[in-house]
């Protein structure tokens, strides 16, 4: 074990167990279902307010994680025209919480995650009255791509790597679907020494550079947070 970080989704899994590879994410038990958060991204011309609902119980995307709070912020920051009319496609989206930004940004969105996280998605998507923009889809990494699951021009991922069994899925699902004109956005929060065992499978299908337009990035670099633009080798 390598991090202490309470913030960090495999946490409760970490205080009971040293054996990660049988790890199932559970969650913080202090947020319960119902709970709302009010959220705010400005950059530019642009400000976006976003109710979030929680629910800790369906696993560790039921609450928000800062890597989704920076992606969220960073496509304030570039502003509707990043995704207007585009198609958007959130992996791991948890809550919902940057797809729903990406959705009242113009984009025509589809959020993903497990089975279990999408009655919270859905719950978000009404919440922010977003259904015309905003379709909530089944995305199992590494299982072939349903065929509801549209062509994105755009894919945003955020703090999808901690856990070591679903790294080759994780990879594999992005190579299904990334294309030589795909815009991939990867938000990243380094938690613990296996992640670039993620990097080490990732590098062999894609190369990545530093999101450097972002004037947020000196603040969550001190977090440990990275943000990515990925494209294929
Ligand atoms: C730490 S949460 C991040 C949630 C959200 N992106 C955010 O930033 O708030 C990681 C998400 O990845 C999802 N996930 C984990 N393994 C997955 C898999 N094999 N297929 C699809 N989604 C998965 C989880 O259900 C969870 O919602």
């Amino acid at each position: 074990m390598d991090s202490d970080d309470e913030h960090d989704p495999l946490h409760p899994f970490l205080q009971n167990t040293s054996n990660d590879a049988s790890i199932i994410p559970e969650q913080p038990r202090s947020v319960r279902h119902g709970e709302n958060l009010q959220l705010t991204f400005s950059g530019g011309d642009t400000s976006i307010a976003l109710n979030l609902s929680l629910d800790a119980s369906p696993g560790c995307g039921g609450i928000a994680w800062p890597a989704g709070e920076v992606l969220a912020q960073y496509l304030v920051h570039r502003g509707p025209q990043f995704v207007q009319g585009k198609t958007v496609l959130e992996l791991g989206s948890g809550t919902g919480l940057v797809g729903l930004v990406a959705a009242m940004l113009g984009g025509i969105v589809c959020i993903t995650d497990q089975a279990p996280l999408l009655a919270i998605m859905r719950e978000n998507v009404e919440l922010n009255k977003l259904s015309a923009l905003c379709a909530v889809n089944e995305l199992n990494w590494g299982e072939p791509i349903p065929a509801n699951i549209p062509v994105p021009d755009v894919i945003l991922a955020a703090d999808c790597v901690y856990f070591e069994p679903a790294f080759p899925l994780l990879v594999q699902t992005l190579s299904d679907l990334v294309g030589d004109n795909t815009e991939v956005l990867f938000c990243y929060k380094k938690r613990r020494k296996a992640d670039k065992r993620f990097f080490a499978l990732l590098k062999k299908k894609f190369q990545w550079t530093d999101v450097a337009d972002d004037p947020a990035r000196a603040t969550y670099s001190r977090e440990s947070i990275s943000l990515l633009r990925l494209s294929k080798r």
